[in-house]
C-alpha cells in the first residue's frame, strides 16, 4: 500500500540516525560473508522513530524475509513455539514492544536465541518429557521504548544494542520531501521546514502533520503546501510553535499550575493530569528532555526557566 513506499526499503534511502546506519551496513556485510544470519538486534527508544522500518530494511539488505509479532500477541509458550517454527532460514523475526513478552515466553527465546533450538514438552504426568527440536537460524529484531524495562538475561543476548536517536529538523525537512513527492503533493521548501521544525524530532509525527496539512490544501488551496498553509494548518492541528501539542502542554502547565514548576513525582503528576505513568515516560518526557523544557531531579520532575518563557509564565515566588 501507500505507507509501504513511504517507508524507505534500504538504508540508502533511509534518512538520519547515521551512526547506526553506518555501523549496521558493515554489520551486514560481515554476516554476509559469512554466510550467516546478522546477531540479534535491540532497537529501544521513543515511538515513531523507525524501529519496524529498521527491521524491514535489515531484512531487505539481508535479501531474506521478516516475520513481525509484538510482545502482547504472543501470551504462551505455545504462541512463540509457532513463530519460530515457521521461520525460514535467515529470516528476520520482529518483535515489537519485546518488554511486554510474559516471563514464560521469553525462557523460550534464550535457547532459540543462543543455540537456534528449542525445548518442548511432550506428554503428561509420568510419562511428561522434553524434546529439543533445532530451529532455523534466523536473526531476532526487537523493539522497545526503554531497553530498562528488558530482563538482563534477554538483554544480554542481542549482539547489537542501539539506541534510536530524535531526528534533527534539516534530517525531518528532508523526510517530510520525499514523504510529500510520494504522496504527489506539491510542498515548498519553508512549508517542509515549518513542519519538520514542529513534529518533535519524530518521522512518523511529521507524516502525520504533513498528511493533515496536506487535506486543508487540497479543499482549501489548490493542493500547494506553502509555508502559510503549513502555520494555518499546524494551528488547526493544535501544534504549538515548540511542537508540542494539548497532552505536552497539559503537562507543563500542570506542572506549572498546580506544583509551581516541580519537584514533583511523576506517579502525582500522571495521576494530576489522568494520564498514564508509562504514557508520560515514554512518549512525552524524552522530548520535553531533549528540548530543555524539564528536568529530571532526584527529588522529582521540575519545569524549566526556558519552559516559563516559552508559556509566557513567571514563578510564584516561595
Ligand atoms: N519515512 C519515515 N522515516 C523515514 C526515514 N528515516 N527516512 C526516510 N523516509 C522515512
Amino acid at each position: 500500500g501507500l505507507d509501504q513506499s513511504i517507508r524507505p526499503s534500504d538504508l540508502d534511502h533511509y534518512i538520519g540516525q547515521e551512526e547506526l546506519k553506518r555501523n549496521l551496513k558493515i554489520f551486514i556485510r560481515a554476516a554476509k560473508a559469512r554466510q550467516e544470519p546478522l546477531d540479534h538486534v535491540l532497537l529501544y527508544g521513543p515511538p515513531g522513530l523507525g524501529k519496524t522500518t529498521l527491521s524491514m530494511i535489515i531484512a531487505t539488505e539481508m535479501g531474506t524475509g521478516m516475520r513481525p509479532t509484538s510482545g502482547p500477541a504472543l501470551e504462551r509458550p505455545g504462541d512463540l513455539a509457532a513463530v519460530l517454527s515457521s521461520l525460514e532460514p535467515g529470516d528476520v523475526l520482529f518483535i515489537d514492544e519485546i518488554h511486554r513478552l510474559p516471563r514464560h515466553v521469553e525462557e523460550i527465546l534464550y535457547p532459540a536465541m543462543e543455540d537456534f533450538c528449542m525445548d518442548i514438552m511432550i506428554g503428561k504426568d509420568e510419562t511428561a518429557h522434553s524434546v529439543r527440536l533445532n530451529l532455523p537460524p534466523f536473526t531476532l529484531v526487537g523493539a522497545t521504548t526503554r531497553a530498562g524495562y528488558l530482563s538482563p538475561p534477554l538483554r544480554d543476548r542481542f549482539g547489537v544494542i542501539h539506541r534510536l536517536q530524535f531526528y534533527t529538523p534539516e534530517e525531518l525537512s528532508m523526510i517530510i520531501n520525499r514523504t510529500a513527492s510520494v504522496l504527489k503533493t506539491e510542498i515548498d521548501d519553508d512549508a517542509c521546514i515549518e513542519i519538520a521544525r514542529r513534529s518533535r524530532g519524530t518521522p512518523r509525527i511529521a507524516n502525520r502533520l504533513l498528511k493533515r496539512i496536506r487535506d486543508f490544501a487540497q479543499v482549501e488551496n489548490n493542493g500547494v503546501i506553502d509555508q502559510q498553509t503549513a502555520r494555518d494548518g499546524l494551528t488547526r492541528l493544535h501544534v504549538d510553535e515548540a511542537g508540542l501539542d494539548h497532552v505536552d502542554r497539559q503537562l507543563i502547565l500542570g506542572m506549572i499550575n498546580q506544583f509551581n514548576g516541580g519537584p514533583v513525582g511523576l506517579d502525582t503528576l500522571a495521576a494530576s493530569i489522568g494520564e498514564e505513568r508509562h504514557t508520560i515516560e515514554d512518549v512525552q518526557e524524552p522530548y520535553l528532555l531533549q528540548i530543555g523544557f524539564i528536568q529530571r531531579t532526584p527529588r522529582g520532575r521540575i519545569v524549566t526557566d526556558q519552559a516559563y518563557r516559552h508559556f509566557h509564565r513567571k514563578r510564584e515566588d516561595a
